[in-house]
């Protein structure tokens, strides 16, 4: 690679990932002279910063024509609008007040509020488990939790779409990853066949968090239990969505039981920020102790907690809001099927539509966020460089309309641009 001579075309972020120059900072040069490049032709579109509630339209500063406009927005993972429901900024503004701005201090210093431990009580409550500990992020609450449990030269069985933040955690205990083919039961049975199940821990997402689709539970409990691996299940995207009582897709296939750390986060349908485990006493009070993203690191606001804990509590009583997510994507997954469009094999309120090279998502993406619509953008290293995405987040909040324009934008770029 010439670094002072780049054109973009001609590179992916993944050139950039792995790039290793004689000096520790020429990274930083040629990934400048790339960034600027594509900026100059317009691939660019991320980080414009966002100045409304991310509502089904909101405003966001767009660079290449430098000033603020309107987007139609399917990209944010407020699933169930909590993030601007008046009760839960009321409860927020009220707390806010009492508390003032933030934790300040490590949970196990002075972060720890009256407020946080009624959070980590409910959360257990409401997943059915002894306990839960709160982290400031759900990336922490993977990273903390596999880290601290793992040590070098166990094992992390993950499915390959595994997010970052496990993998991360694995990699983080020093311990061997081992990686089944997505929702692959038998393939996961033979590894488990080859490896001492006793030190090992299975990693599986309710739903994966690029395509939407869901977790084959029951095949890979069944294996799991043959040979007494361990499970940690991620629910980020299936909280509250999934399940009776919301509590994802283990209730959905009544296998909470068989679980032995549930994790989730607060940055998707609660539309807050944190994360939180959920499993028995001992293991929770070890983890508060040693999950380094949580000894380490700054606890959750007390403003926060309240939210989230009026979200549980307003959840209990009324799920209108699921239901009619529930309506819109079901809607928007047949009319992006009846457009012709491959939304892989989503089956949840995340839609993928798969674009395929880098080059081409860099032209469709630029062309929908010129017509006002804002997507999930996705390429490495969220997914492979040639499966790359726009995503749809569905939230309760679309109207049928702004689906509609969503999806004629969508199809009438990608029919003029094959
Ligand atoms: C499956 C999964 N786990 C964990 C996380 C991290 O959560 P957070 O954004 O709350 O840190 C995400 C975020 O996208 C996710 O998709």
């Amino acid at each position: 690679m010439d670094i002072n001579n780049i054109n973009s075309d001609d590179y992916s972020l993944a050139d950039f990932a792995g790039y290793k120059g004689e000096d520790l900072f020429e990274v930083k040069e040629a990934f400048w002279n790339f960034y600027q490049d594509a900026i100059a032709k317009g691939y660019m579109i991320y980080g414009n910063p966002i100045s409304s509630a991310p509502v089904a339209e909101f405003n966001a500063y767009d660079r290449f024509q430098d000033h603020e406009r309107k987007f139609l927005n399917f990209c944010s993972y407020n699933y169930l609008g909590y993030s601007f429901h008046p009760e839960v900024i009321k409860t927020v503004q009220e707390t806010l007040a009492r508390y003032g701005t933030g934790a300040v201090s490590a949970p196990l210093l002075s972060g720890y509020y009256d407020l946080t431990k009624k959070l980590e009580n409910a959360i257990a409550r409401f997943k059915d488990k002894e306990d839960a500990i709160v982290f400031s992020t759900g990336y922490g609450a993977n990273l903390g939790t596999l880290s601290c449990l793992l040590k070098p030269g166990d094992i992390a069985v993950l499915d390959i779409l595994s997010h970052a933040s496990i993998h991360d955690g694995a990699r983080l205990a020093g311990a061997e990853i081992k990686i089944f083919s997505h929702n692959n039961a038998e393939h996961l049975e033979r590894i488990l066949q080859s490896i001492n199940t006793k030190r090992a821990i299975v990693c599986i997402e309710g739903i994966y968090s690029m395509d939407g689709d869901m977790v084959n539970l029951p095949d890979i409990v069944a294996v799991c239990k043959k040979y007494g691996a361990r499970i940690l299940l991620d629910e980020a995207h299936s909280t509250l969505i999934f399940g009776e009582n919301g509590r994802g897709v283990a209730e959905h296939f009544g296998l909470e039981d068989q679980i032995d750390i549930s994790i989730g986060t607060f940055s998707k349908s609660f539309g807050a920020l944190g994360g939180f485990a959920a499993g028995d006493k001992k293991l929770i009070t070890y983890l508060r102790m040693f999950a380094r993203s949580y000894v380490f690191s700054c606890a959750i606001a007390p403003h926060t907690a309240a939210g989230i804990l009026k979200i549980i509590e307003l959840y209990q009583h009324d799920k209108s809001h699921r239901d009619q997510l529930w309506k819109n994507t079901s809607y928007m997954q047949s009319k992006l099927k009846e457009a012709g469009l491959d939304t892989g094999g989503t089956e949840s309120q995340i839609i993928p539509v798969i674009i395929g090279s880098d080059k081409k998502l860099r032209k469709i993406s630029k062309i929908i966020y010129d017509k006002g619509l804002y997507t999930g953008v996705v390429t490495y290293p969220a997914v492979s460089s040639k499966r790359t995405r726009l995503r749809l987040s569905m939230s309760s909040y679309h109207t049928q309309e702004q689906m509609d324009k969503c999806v004629a934008i969508i199809k009438e770029t990608i029919d003029s641009n094959p």
